[in-house]
C-alpha cells in the first residue's frame, strides 16, 4: 500500500495557477485552471501531481500537441493564425476540440477553491496484499463547485484568484476531497482525451486541506516542478504517451525558470 494512505496527516505543498502558457493570463475567462500538488512522504518518498480543471486534456500524444501549437502560430505578415492550417489539423485531429468545448460549457469558476480538479491520467493502485486499483482521480470541493455568471465574471475583472484564495484559506474554506473514480474492465485509461465513463463508482484518498498561504513569488512550490512521474510505492501510470511525456519538458521549463527568473513581472 502506498505510504500516502496510512491514514496520518501528510504536509502537501499546493499550487493553483491559470492554465496555459501566458503568465499574464486573465482570472476570469472560461479557461483551464491547475491544482499542483508535491505530498513530503515518510522515508524520503515524495508524490507529485499536476491537475487540471477538465476531465480531458487538449490532446492525446505529444506529437498531436506540438502539431496543434505548430498550426496555431501566427503568421508573420497578417500576425493571425492561418485558418486553412487550423482547420486541415483539427480536421485530422477532431479530438483536440474537447477540452475548449469542456471550458465552454462550465462557468468562470467562482475560485481556485470552488472547481473540480482532474488528475486526467489513469493510475493503478497496488495494496498489501498485491491486488491492483485502476483508477482516475478528482479532487473535488468539500463546499461545492460555484461558478460566476458572465456578468459577474465581467464585475470581478482579471485579477482575483489570489486575493480570494488567501480569504478562502483564513476562512478555512479551502478543502478537497481526493476521490478516486474506479475503471471497469474495457475503460480506456491510457489516453488523455477520453475520460471515464459517467457514473463510475467513486472511493475516498482522503482530504485536502489548504492551511496557509505563502507571500506572492515566494514560498515552496517555486522550485517544484511537479512532475506527475514522480509516485510512491505502490502507484503506478500507464502507457500513456502524454504522462511519459510530461517529466522532459517540466524539467526543462524548472530549469528555465531558476536561470531566467520568472516572467510574471
Ligand atoms: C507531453 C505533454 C505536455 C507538455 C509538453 C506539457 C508542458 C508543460 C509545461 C512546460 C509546463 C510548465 C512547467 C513549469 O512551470 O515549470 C506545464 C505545466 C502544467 N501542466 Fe503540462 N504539459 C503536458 C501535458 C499535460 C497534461 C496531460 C496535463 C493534464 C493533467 C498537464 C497539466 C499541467 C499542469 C497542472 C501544469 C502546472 C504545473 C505547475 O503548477 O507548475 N500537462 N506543462
Amino acid at each position: 500500500m502506498a505510504s500516502a494512505f496510512s491514514g496520518n496527516p501528510i504536509k502537501v505543498v499546493v499550487r493553483f495557477s491559470v492554465g496555459g502558457a501566458n503568465p499574464k493570463a486573465a482570472d476570469n475567462t472560461k479557461s483551464q485552471r491547475n491544482l499542483s500538488l508535491e505530498f513530503d512522504l515518510p522515508n524520503g518518498e515524495v508524490w507529485q501531481h499536476g491537475n487540471i480543471s477538465a476531465p480531458i486534456f487538449g490532446s492525446s500524444t505529444p506529437q498531436q500537441l506540438l502539431g496543434r501549437l505548430a498550426s496555431l502560430q501566427p503568421d508573420p505578415v497578417t500576425k493571425a493564425a492561418d485558418p486553412a492550417k487550423v482547420k486541415a489539423f483539427v480536421d485530422a485531429n477532431p479530438e483536440v476540440l474537447l477540452q475548449g468545448r469542456h471550458f465552454a460549457s462550465q462557468p468562470v469558476p467562482a475560485s481556485y477553491a470552488s472547481v473540480n480538479y482532474w488528475g486526467v491520467h489513469g493510475f493503478i493502485f497496488t495494496n498489501s496484499k498485491g491486488k491492483e486499483t485502476a483508477g482516475k482521480w478528482v479532487f473535488e470541493p468539500v463546499n461545492d463547485v460555484k461558478g460566476l455568471s458572465d456578468e459577474e465574471a465581467k464585475t470581478k475583472g482579471p485579477s482575483f484568484l489570489f486575493d480570494d484564495i488567501r480569504q478562502r484559506v483564513q476562512q478555512g474554506d479551502a478543502s478537497f476531497n481526493f476521490n478516486l473514480e474506479l475503471a471497469q474492465t474495457g475503460d480506456v485509461i491510457n489516453k488523455a482525451t477520453v475520460p471515464l465513463p459517467d457514473g463510475r463508482k467513486k472511493v475516498s484518498l482522503g482530504v485536502l486541506k489548504v492551511t496557509s498561504v505563502s507571500t506572492d513569488g515566494g514560498g515552496e512550490c517555486l522550485n517544484i516542478n511537479f512532475d506527475p512521474n514522480r509516485m510512491p510505492k505502490g502507484i503506478k501510470g500507464t502507457d500513456d504517451p502524454m504522462l511519459t511525456g510530461r517529466s522532459t519538458p517540466y524539467a526543462v521549463s524548472l530549469g528555465r525558470r531558476l536561470s531566467e527568473g520568472s516572467k510574471q513581472q
